[in-house]
């Protein structure tokens, strides 16, 4: 039941790096070439929101810009609005990510509104996408938890699944934005959404803040998932959701499919030098379970 090969979204220097101040436009640049020198072929390069919110992500037009790589590599960013697009277009991504939340509180902290009033945002940036031939992946956090209104239940999540691909999303990444699902609840939640939505227009975005975001993608395979987010070293968190620790490690997520014979065409030493590359340049160690074990070989 488990796909044959398996897509990767590295979000590290997005998602792992929106939380973190000290790191240079160059060490940005840097850990980009690096990923993709590892095959890593979708990398979310950084963030189109306001550089109040998310100072970290103020250099993205920078960074993108700075970018030599390889034809086949795709650049993605966040574009929260109609400017962020503007400015995405004009870095020259290839895939713009719109993100909202099956939850109300969440959205109301994370992006300032409801999500009804985030979807019709987003309306603008498909128009421009459409345009200019850019792909929009939608994201929805807090698919099973959030951390200002608790348990999320799988139909909010249908409902909004539903509205970012009736508004044109190739493909919706399913946020466990604070890493507190357990496989029965992923489960579930799959279960659910597959009954309507089909498998490769899905992603599963897992935190690891407790643990379990290993338990959760080998739950997600098994029920024919094939794009998988996550980031390098296990970097990030979310500034607006406390207590949200990093993304499930790439690393991590690479010696699983390779264990279960699933092709990705990435390098896993490669991958762990890059992870402890930009560690180095943030002063602390991979979190990646597997990175360590190599390191100690
Ligand atoms: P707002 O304050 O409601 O927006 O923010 P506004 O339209 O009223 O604009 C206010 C000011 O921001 C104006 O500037 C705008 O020009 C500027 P001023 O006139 O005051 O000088 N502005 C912008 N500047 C640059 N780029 C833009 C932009 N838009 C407005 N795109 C907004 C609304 C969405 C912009 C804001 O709330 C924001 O930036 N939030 C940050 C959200 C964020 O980055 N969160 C973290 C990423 S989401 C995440 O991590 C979850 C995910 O990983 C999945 C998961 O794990 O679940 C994706
Ligand atoms: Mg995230």
């Amino acid at each position: 039941h488990y796909p044959q090969a398996v897509r990767i979204v590295e979000v590290g220097a997005r998602d792992g790096l929106q939380n973190e101040l000290s790191v240079t436009t160059q060490d940005k640049v840097a850990l980009i070439h690096a990923l993709a020198q590892a095959g890593i072929k979708n990398i979310e390069a950084g963030a189109f929101v306001s550089p109040k919110w998310v100072p970290q992500m103020a250099d993205s037009l920078e960074v993108i810009k700075a970018l030599k790589l390889p034809k086949d590599v795709e650049i993605s960013a966040l574009t929260p609005n109609l400017k962020g697009a503007e400015l995405a277009l004009d870095a020259g991504v290839q895939e713009f990510a719109i993100f909202t939340a099956a939850s109300e509180a969440f959205t109301q902290k994370n992006i300032n509104c409801t999500i009804a009033e985030s979807i019709a945002r987003f309306e603008p940036v498909m128009t421009l996408a459409k345009a200019n031939d850019i792909r929009v992946r939608g994201y929805v956090s807090c698919v099973v938890g959030c951390p200002y209104q608790g348990q999320v239940e799988p139909e909010q999540v249908l409902a909004v699944c539903k509205q970012l691909l009736a508004l044109g999303c190739y493909e919706i990444s399913l946020g466990d934005t604070i890493g507190v699902g357990t496989p029965n609840k992923v489960r579930a939640l799959l279960e659910l959404l597959l009954q309507h939505i089909p498998a490769d227009k899905l992603a599963v975005h897992f935190h690891d803040t407790y643990g379990q975001a290993i338990a959760n993608i080998h739950t997600a395979l098994s029920m024919g998932i094939a794009t998988i987010d996550s980031a390098v070293a296990g970097l990030g968190g979310c500034p607006y959701a406390k207590g949200a620790s990093g993304n499930v490690a790439t690393e991590d997520v690479i010696y699983l499919l390779e264990g279960l014979g699933i092709s990705t065409g990435i390098d896993l030493e490669r991958l762990a030098e890059a992870g402890w590359t930009i560690c180095a340049a943030l002063n602390k160690q991979p979190v990646s379970k597997v990175s360590l074990a190599l390191r100690s070989q």
